[in-house]
């Protein structure tokens, strides 16, 4: 199949020009000007953008995680990442403790089998090296494409990891050319705070994050920086929300030690106002690291600005409010931690970063898209518009008017974090290899055409086929 993407403004990391881009055996083959090719599909372009298929490097689809499972599976988490413009994500297996990466793998692939609506790879999370996976094991995982290992230093009695389990693993990606992802937060010292809370009778959502508190993630953040120093491994904190944790990655980064962070679209846009919602409905806001202060949203906006901060993420996981948050009514510590946010990333970057003047164009495609594809092993293939690169492309309508509503989302969850926000700017067309996923409020693609993606080690190209010499 071939397409002909007509007169639209291409904007990557690093170019913004207007062209056409010709579309062959699933990627780009040729752009320039007024191209004269036929194609099976001509789209007219013309006062859009085009924009590369996004990554999303950080989600939880169809995960068991706080006494019930993420409300999302790969199709319908999927559908609504295409909605969104994003064609690739990473996604998080989880090792169940005492079981070996090689099940864990075969466990979240088997959720994936027939339901991929756009490309995904996956991330290793690690939460047992003792009766569980082995080191031989742990090191053998890039050569399945997968390339990155993931640590929580939170959630005690779940899935934290200790110091070791963190410092072992950090050694073998040193070796194996994986990149260590941290969700990091002290949680022996959340775990004190929770007990005393629900000890005083505070049961109520806002204390998530009240016994979160800013220095727990800034003294995890930087531990976990001197560790992956110590240890000689390159470093992705995940999730970063506040001042405390943003310091010491931006002075690791200036000392030019390989670390790296990313924030997600709702620490932009969410905050203590949120979680103190009356009647139960502060729930909604509850993930980890929680929501903080106003003050938090500028300091994270300078960040992606200067790349203190590289990347932006959704962390999608998702939960129904109705059924799921309210395991916690009368306990904070037990609403399942997590909120959505795979449709509406591009929708309130542009509105609120791009077109606010916070973010340039070219930014916010290398914080959404190259970034991500570059860190994640994932780059040339995904995440920019390039002759030999996948043709995973979003026609982007920059005028037209859209209000974010759960009503009318594809995810399966019963509320939106950003319920009510008029944007101008939207996804109108979207490509995952050539093939129309979306167009207009249509899904065209069936499930299926998605596919797994083997990822290149830390710091390697990974080529489409067809670019493959
Ligand atoms: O609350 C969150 N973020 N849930 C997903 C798991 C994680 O910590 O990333
Ligand atoms: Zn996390
Ligand atoms: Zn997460």
């Amino acid at each position: 199949m071939s397409v002909l993407i007509r007169g639209g403004r291409i904007i990557t990391a690093a170019d913004d020009y207007v062209a056409d881009v010709y579309v062959e055996d699933e990627t780009v083959s040729l752009i320039g000007e007024s191209l004269d090719m036929s194609a099976d599909k001509v789209i007219d372009a013309s006062g859009k953008y085009v924009l590369p298929g996004l990554v999303d490097p950080h989600t939880h689809l169809d995960m068991p995680f706080g006494g019930t499972v993420t409300i999302d599976d790969v199709e319908s988490g999927q559908t609504a990442a295409a909605f969104g413009g994003t064609t690739c994500h990473v996604d998080f297996i989880i090792q169940p403790q005492g079981s070996s990466f090689a099940d864990a793998l075969a466990e979240w692939r088997a959720k994936a089998n027939g339901k991929q609506v756009i490309d995904m790879g996956y991330h290793m999370a690690v939460t047992d090296l003792e009766e569980g996976g082995t080191l031989e094991e742990l090191a053998s995982l890039p050569d399945e494409g997968i390339t990155s290992y993931k640590l929580f230093m939170a959630y005690k009695g779940a899935l934290m990891v200790d110091d070791e389990t963190l410092f072992r693993t950090m050694e073998v990606a040193s070796q194996t050319g994986a990149l260590v992802m941290v969700h990091a937060e002290n949680g022996d010292v959340i775990d004190v705070l929770v007990r005393q809370a629900l000890e005083a009778g505070n049961t109520a959502p806002l204390y998530h994050a009240l016994t979160r508190p800013p220095e727990a993630e800034g003294e995890a953040t930087n531990r976990a920086i001197q560790l992956a120093h110590l240890a000689g491994a390159p470093l992705y904190v995940v999730h970063v929300t506040c001042r405390e944790a943003v310091e010491p990655i931006a002075r690791a980064r200036e000392a030019g030690w390989d670390v790296w962070g990313e924030t997600c679209t709702q620490y932009f846009f969410n905050s203590l106002d949120d979680i103190a919602k009356p009647d139960f409905e502060g729930a909604k806001y509850v993930y980890s690291p929680p929501v903080r202060d106003r003050a938090n949203w500028d300091v994270l906006w300078n960040a992606v600005r200067s790349d203190a901060l590289s990347a932006i993420s959704t962390d999608h996981c998702a939960f129904l409010w109705d059924g799921q948050k309210t395991l916690g009514k009368d306990d904070f510590s037990k609403i399942p931690n997590g909120g959505p946010g795979l449709e509406n990333r591009l929708h309130m970057i542009h509105e609120f970063g791009a077109r606010a003047g916070r973010v340039s164009l070219n930014r916010m495609v290398e914080l959404l898209a190259t970034n991500p594809a570059k860190l994640f092993g994932l780059y040339p293939k995904k995440g920019t518009v390039a002759v030999g690169s996948d043709a995973d492309l979003v026609v982007f309508d920059p005028d037209k008017k859209f209000t974010i509503t759960a009503a009318d989302q594809h995810s399966k969850t019963d509320y939106n974090l950003y319920e009510g926000t008029e944007v101008t700017g939207s996804p109108e067309v979207v490509l995952l290899r050539g093939n129309v996923l979306v167009e207009g409020d249509e899904l065209v693609a069936s499930p299926g055409v998605g596919q797994y993606v083997p990822r290149a080690r830390f710091g390697q190209e990974l080529r489409a086929k067809s670019a493959v010499a």
